[in-house]
C-alpha cells in the first residue's frame, strides 16, 4: 500500500498530496480503530462474550476478614448475624476466619495482613472485623469504599471507644487502598494500638476516613458487643520496649513483609453456613519485636493451708 501512495503523491501537486494524505490517514485510522471492536464481537466464542458482560455487572466482592484465637461461642452468634445482616444489603462476601496459631501473643493486624494476601486475587475490598462486635441497625452500609477507608463502628455509635480518631472494631478498605499504606504494622503483638497506627498511615496516604451519616442510633442500640469482658481478659501487658516503639509510626513493617506459615485451611459450616479458616502461623523476630513473649510474672508462693 504504501509504495502506492507515494507514486500517487509524487504525480500531485504539493497541497492536493497533503489533503489526500490526510483523507487517507484519517480513513486509515477509523479502520484501525474499527478492528477490535470487530474482534470482540464476532471472533469471541458466545461463551467468552457472556462472561465478561457478566463480569462488569457484578459487584464488588467483600472478604469479611476476622482475626480470630480462642473465641468459639461469638463465632457462633457471629456467622448466622453476618449471614443474615450481609444478605439483607445484597453483599457478595465471604467470611474467613484467621486464626493464630502458634504460641506468641495474638496479633491482630499481622492477622489481617496475612487474610489480605490471602483474599486479594478473588476480593476487591476487606471488612477488618471484630468477632465479638455485631451490626445491628441495617443503614450501617457494608457497600464498596471506592472513595476511601468506612469506619462502620463509628465512635458515636461504638459500645466502647469514642475518641475522633478511633477505626477499630469494624472498617472496610478497598484493595488498593490497602495496598497503598502497605497495610497494617506487624510490630503489634498483644492488645491495643495497631489500629491507632493504621489510621496515622490512611492520613499520611492522604486517604481520609468516611463515616456513616445517616445513623440515628447510639452506643447501646447500633452494635450488640458480645465480649465478656470478666471471662476473657484482654492481654494488655507491655514488656521490653514495647510501650516506646508501639506508640510510635512504622514505616519499616507492613503487608510486604509479614512473615508467617499458612499451616492449614478449612471450609466451617456454622448452621450450614460455610466460612474458611485459615490457620496461620506467624513467625516473630525476637531481635525486632522481643515483646511477642513477654517473661513470665514471677509466680505467687503456693499458700500452706
Ligand atoms: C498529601 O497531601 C499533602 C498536602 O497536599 C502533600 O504534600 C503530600 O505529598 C500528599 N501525600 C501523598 C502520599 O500523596
Ligand atoms: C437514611 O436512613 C433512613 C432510615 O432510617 C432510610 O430510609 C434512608 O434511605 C437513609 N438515607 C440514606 C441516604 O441512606
Ligand atoms: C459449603 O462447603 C462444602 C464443602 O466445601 C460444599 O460442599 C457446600 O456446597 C458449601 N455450601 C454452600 C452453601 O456453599
Amino acid at each position: 500500500m504504501y509504495p502506492k501512495i507515494s507514486l500517487m503523491g509524487y504525480r500531485l501537486s504539493g497541497s492536493r498530496c497533503l489533503g489526500l494524505c490526510l483523507l487517507l490517514t484519517f480513513f486509515m485510522g477509523c479502520y484501525l480503530a474499527a478492528l477490535p471492536i470487530q474482534y470482540e464481537n464476532e471472533a469471541l466464542p458466545n461463551q467468552v462474550r457472556h462472561r465478561i458482560t457478566a463480569k462488569q455487572v457484578l459487584k464488588k466482592r467483600l472478604a469479611v476478614l476476622v482475626p480470630f484465637r480462642d473465641r468459639f461461642e461469638e463465632l457462633l452468634e457471629f456467622v448466622p448475624h453476618m449471614y443474615s445482616f450481609l444478605n439483607k444489603q445484597k453483599i457478595p462476601f465471604h467470611i474467613f476466619i484467621v486464626q493464630q496459631k502458634d504460641n506468641n501473643r495474638f496479633n491482630r493486624a499481622s492477622l489481617i495482613n496475612v487474610g489480605f494476601i490471602y483474599t486479594k486475587k478473588d476480593y476487591d475490598y476487606i471488612a477488618m472485623h471484630d468477632v465479638d462486635l455485631l451490626p445491628m441497625n441495617d443503614n450501617l452500609p457494608y457497600e464498596y469504599p471506592s472513595l476511601g477507608p468506612v469506619h462502620i463502628s463509628s465512635p458515636q455509635t461504638h459500645p466502647k471507644y469514642h475518641y475522633d480518631t478511633f477505626i477499630g472494631g469494624i472498617l472496610l478498605v478497598k484493595r488498593e487502598h490497602y495496598e497503598m499504606v502497605n497495610g497494617m504494622s506487624n510490630n503489634y503483638w498483644g492488645w491495643g494500638l495497631e489500629d491507632d497506627e493504621f489510621y496515622v498511615r490512611l492520613k499520611d496516604a492522604n486517604l481520609s476516613v468516611i463515616r456513616p451519616n445517616n445513623i440515628t442510633t447510639g452506643t447501646d442500640n447500633t452494635f450488640r458487643h458480645i465480649h465478656d469482658k470478666t471471662y476473657r481478659r484482654r492481654d494488655m501487658r507491655k514488656c521490653f520496649n514495647q510501650r516506646e516503639v508501639t506508640r510510635r509510626r512504622d514505616r519499616l513493617t507492613g503487608l510486604h513483609d509479614v512473615a508467617y506459615k499458612l499451616h492449614t485451611t478449612h471450609t466451617v459450616a456454622v448452621d450450614g453456613l460455610n466460612v474458611t479458616v485459615l490457620n496461620v502461623e506467624l513467625t516473630c523476630d525476637k531481635s525486632k519485636t522481643p515483646w511477642c513473649q513477654c517473661p513470665d510474672p514471677p509466680k505467687e508462693p503456693v499458700k500452706k493451708s
